[in-house]
């Protein structure tokens, strides 16, 4: 009997796609004892549970079998109107319903995006380090990564007109995220906005602007998005009801003025899911719809989370580790720490002994070359602890310097 190599069936694109290291690790933090600074979970306690569930019956009083129904590829029309104010108070420029597709998650908007621009081998530029699941998202579709240069500021603009002049083959898109930014909590500071678009529309390379934090800003003022600048060239914003009402809605948009990207992406999306949920759609508009509450809502997980960041930024600095250095993001839900000297990975061993488990930043950069930061969570955990195990970190810290 001849055994068949079962690798030999599947495409070649799967040879690309390994499992994750945060997906991994959130199966370690089932166990109750384990504090975890590693997910990149919303607090479950501020989801407006109950407001959702009176939304679910109004819904169904309401519209009974229509939001049971299929709708449109693009997404129910009142909910592309609502996405659509949402984003001209933000972008302050006019956008109306036909910009905006509703997607199943802005990680679904990221693989269409992927599947209409990327054809194995093509160069996408990412900022060094980057969100690791758009990596899995680009990585289904074979591409290959160009970094570019970033500091605590965002992409430095010379390094971007480096990276283009000396591209082959010329990349696709810029993929970025200027808000409190995935895994580092940097933002794109505002001199850089307006240049970052410039050279792209001089290169004529599209730009994918990833912004689920963008909300989330709970200190200084907002910077506008980058779709906000008058362009030649191709702007596609991703935002998400995620991390402002839950992200088990699933209920979340791409927003762009050209209509052939989005006539692809909904083509895209009609052969990956014909649409997304068409209940979840109702029940989120129907919630978002409330005003008062819903600013009130918004309010109130910023001002959680920027108490959750000082909380862990003042755990750090009284751990008193020398090479030890964080920044302090002014939203979001990551801060980004570095320990001189130290491979995170191998750091992770010990700190899981220790029941305290992180992100280490290797997993973050395409070509693993970076060795020495931290995602740290700060949104999924109350004060204690947040101050627990900030500790327990230390004690980890302070073991793995002795062994080494
Ligand atoms: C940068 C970034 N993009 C996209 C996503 C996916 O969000 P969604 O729940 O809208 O799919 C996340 C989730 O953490 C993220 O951090």
């Amino acid at each position: 009997m001849t055994t068949i190599s079962r690798a030999a069936k599947f495409a070649e694109r799967t040879s690309r796609l390994r499992a994750s290291t945060i997906r991994e690790m959130l199966k370690v933090t089932q166990q109750p004892d384990i504090i975890s600074f590693g997910g990149g979970l919303p607090a479950p306690e501020l989801f407006p549970t109950r407001e959702i569930a009176d939304c679910t019956r109004e819904v169904m009083d309401e519209y009974g079998a229509a939001a049971l129904q299929y709708c449109v590829t693009e997404g129910i029309p009142e909910l592309r109107n609502w996405v659509a104010d949402r984003l001209r108070k933000r972008f302050g420029q006019p956008l109306d319903r036909s910009d905006i597709l509703i997607v199943n998650g802005s990680q679904q908007g990221l693989d269409l995006i992927a599947k209409i621009f990327i054809d194995p081998g093509d160069h996408i530029v990412l900022e060094h380090p980057s969100y690791l699941g758009a990596i899995q998202a680009f990585d289904a579709y074979q591409a290959r990564y160009l970094s570019v240069q970033t500091d605590e500021d965002g992409i430095v603009p010379e390094s971007l007109e480096h990276v283009l002049d000396h591209a082959d083959p010329f990349p696709k898109f810029l993929y970025l995220i200027p808000n409190f930014q995935n895994p580092t909590g940097r933002t794109l500071a505002h001199e850089r906005r307006q240049a970052i678009v410039r050279i792209c529309e001089r290169f004529e390379l599209p730009i994918v602007e990833d912004d689920p934090y963008g909300e989330l800003r709970f200190e200084g003022s907002d910077l506008p998005p980058l779709a906000s600048y008058e362009s030649e060239g191709i702007i596609i914003y991703l935002g998400t009801g995620s991390k402002i009402i839950a992200p088990g809605l699933r209920v979340a948009w791409v927003a762009t003025k050209d209509a052939e990207v989005r006539e692809k992406i909904a083509l895209a999306k009609q052969g990956a899911d014909l649409q997304s949920g068409s209940l979840a759609q109702y029940i989120f508009l129907r919630y978002a719809s409330k005003a008062e509450a819903f600013e009130a809502h918004v309010a109130r997980i910023k001002s959680t989370y920027h108490h959750r960041r000082d909380v862990m930024a003042e755990a750090l600095a009284a751990l008193g580790i020398p090479g030890l250095r964080h920044n302090m993001p002014q939203g979001g839900m990551f801060l980004w720490a570095t320990l001189d000297g130290i491979d995170t990975t191998e750091l992770l061993k010990i700190s899981a002994l220790q029941k305290v488990v992180f992100v280490p930043g290797v997993s973050f950069y395409p070509e693993r070359d970076v060795h020495n930061g931290m995602r740290l969570n700060f949104s999924n955990a109350g004060d204690d602890s947040i101050r627990t195990g900030i500790a327990r970190l230390g004690e980890a810290i302070r073991s793995f310097s002795h062994q080494h």
